[in-house]
């Protein structure tokens, strides 16, 4: 069994972790592992909202975002996920992963930078930019199989052994590596500046990004069955309450989407995306609210009992992303859009 942190990572600890150093949890995971030479990613959410039926406007800036990272400084992976938000707009939001910040800067600078600014104008949609860039010290991973990498983890040399930091309530602080040190505490509240059409989010320091995926494309019948009958409507509740009530837990916005194929079809993977004030505010809403624990308790049985025959993938990526790390852009969105829901500056 290995650690989740990786050796270079690993410093004189000023914070303990949750578990004894024997402890052994009930079924195995796995972590990406990145060579010692990444310092730093950039995970970069492009998304396009309208609504009613796809408009010109949003065909035009989609094709043009996939045309983009088919350029120079390309990303090392991206995809591509669709959802109807709580004012029934559409948002399909292209995810783009780079594993070396001055690689992302160039892209952005010569692609990226236009997209919510205001400089290109889509007609019948709006665009908005959400970016975080964390050292390799403020983000962890966790899959429940390690035969197919989803997110950052494409960009990872190769996945962990089996880890010991999961299974219990704390895992995912004691798999980022800065928690050896620190307590990840926000500081400050983020704002909203407007100008007309053109809104941007000033930062603050702390802010917690998870996207945590499901996987069914492979499941037998019986399997199948069972995640979408019994599993699937409890998350879906639990997405709507983050939703629909999060912000007062500090989940300034949740959006529970469907990975799309590119043709813009369905496929059977779902994850749920969500920002929050803290990674205390996450924990404690995972460890609390009764559909976040029913399907835990669900998946902790299941895991234990079926280990890695089942076929079910889950995976997730937490990340604590400092002020300066993060960037938040919106053109032509409607104001819950995402963190435009946190209160504006005053004019
Ligand atoms: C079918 C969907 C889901 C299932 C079956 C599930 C189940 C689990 C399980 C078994 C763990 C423990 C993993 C480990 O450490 O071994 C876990 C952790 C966690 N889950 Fe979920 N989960 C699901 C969806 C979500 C979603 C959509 C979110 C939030 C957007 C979420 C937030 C978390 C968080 C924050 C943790 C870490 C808790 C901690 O380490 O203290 N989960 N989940």
């Amino acid at each position: 069994m290995e650690s989740s942190i990786p050796i270079h990572l690993e410093c004189p600890r000023t914070r303990q972790k949750r578990v004894p150093d024997d402890y052994e949890p009930p079924y195995p995971s796995f972590v990406a592992r990145f060579r010692p030479g990444v310092t730093q990613v950039a995970m970069a959410y492009f998304g396009v909202q309208y609504q009613g039926a796809e408009t010109e406007g949003a065909r035009r800036a989609l094709a043009d975002i996939a045309q983009a990272f088919a350029a120079g400084q390309a990303p090392g992976h991206w995809d591509r996920a669709r959802y109807v938000d709580e004012a029934g707009y559409t948002n399909v939001i292209s995810i783009a992963y780079w594993d070396r910040p001055a690689v992302f800067d160039a892209w952005f600078g010569a692609q990226g930078a236009s997209w919510a600014s205001g400089a290109r104008k889509y007609q019948g949609c709006g665009t908005f930019t959400e970016v975080v860039r964390p050292a390799v010290e403020r983000y962890e991973t966790l899959f429940s199989a390690n035969d197919r990498a989803e997110g950052v983890a494409v960009l990872a040399d190769s996945m962990s052994g089996m880890v010991q930091e999961h299974a219990y309530w704390g895992g995912a602080r004691d798999r980022i590596p800065a928690s050896q040190t620190s307590d990840m505490a926000p500081s400050g509240a983020p704002r909203v500046v407007t100008e007309g059409l053109h809104r941007r989010v000033v930062p603050h320091e702390n802010i917690c990004l998870i996207r945590s995926g499901q996987d069914w494309g492979d499941t037998p019948p019986e399997e199948r069955r069972m995640y979408l009958e019994e599993v699937e409507p409890i998350l879906r509740q639990g997405m709507e309450f983050l939703r629909d009530q999060g912000v007062s837990i500090g989940c300034f916005a949740n959006r529970y989407m469907r990975v799309v194929d590119a043709q813009g079809g369905d496929t059977e993977k779902s994850f749920g995306m969500s920002w929050w004030k803290s990674l205390a505010a996450l924990e404690r809403w995972a460890e609390s609210h009764p559909t976040h624990v029913a399907i835990f308790g669900a998946a902790m049985k299941y895991l234990s009992t079926l280990g890695p025959a089942a076929k079910l993938k889950l995976y997730h990526e937490v990340t604590v992303a400092a002020a300066d790390e993060q960037y938040f852009e919106y053109f032509n969105c409607h104001p819950q859009t995402g963190m435009l829901r946190v209160p504006s500056s005053p004019a």
